[in-house]
C-alpha cells in the first residue's frame, strides 16, 4: 500500500539546488526543473555519496563523488561510473506543499 508523505514546501526548493529529505527513514532527494518536481534515491547506485549534494543540470543529477549521472525522471543511469538505476518516486503539489509516495508493508 502506498501513501502520500508531506515533505517540503514548494518555497524550500529552488532550482539547481536539491534538497535531502527523511521519509520513513529513507533518504530522497528532492529536485525541482522549472514548475515540476522529482524524487529519487538520495543514496548513489555507485557507492556511497548523496546525490542531494550534486548539481542538477537540466534533467540530470551529476555525482559528487566520481561523476556518475542520472535522469531525475527516470532514475536511468547515464554516465560512466554510474550504470544501475536509482529509484524515483512519485511526487505531487497540492497549494504550496510538495508530497513523495512512499509504499507501506
Ligand atoms: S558514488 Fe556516485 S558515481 Fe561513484
Amino acid at each position: 500500500m502506498a501513501k502520500w508523505v508531506r515533505v517540503a514546501s514548494v518555497d524550500e526548493l529552488k532550482e539547481h539546488n536539491p534538497l535531502l529529505v527523511t521519509v520513513d527513514d529513507e533518504d530522497v532527494a528532492l529536485y525541482r526543473v522549472k514548475d515540476q518536481y522529482y524524487a529519487t534515491d538520495d543514496l548513489c547506485s555507485h557507492a556511497e555519496a548523496s546525490l542531494s549534494e550534486g548539481d542538477l543540470k537540466g534533467f540530470v543529477i551529476h555525482c559528487p563523488r566520481h561523476g556518475g549521472q542520472f535522469d531525475v525522471r527516470s532514475g536511468e543511469a547515464r554516465h560512466f561510473p554510474a550504470h544501475a538505476p536509482i529509484r524515483v518516486y512519485h511526487v505531487k503539489t497540492e497549494g504550496p506543499d510538495i508530497f513523495v509516495e512512499i509504499e507501506q508493508d
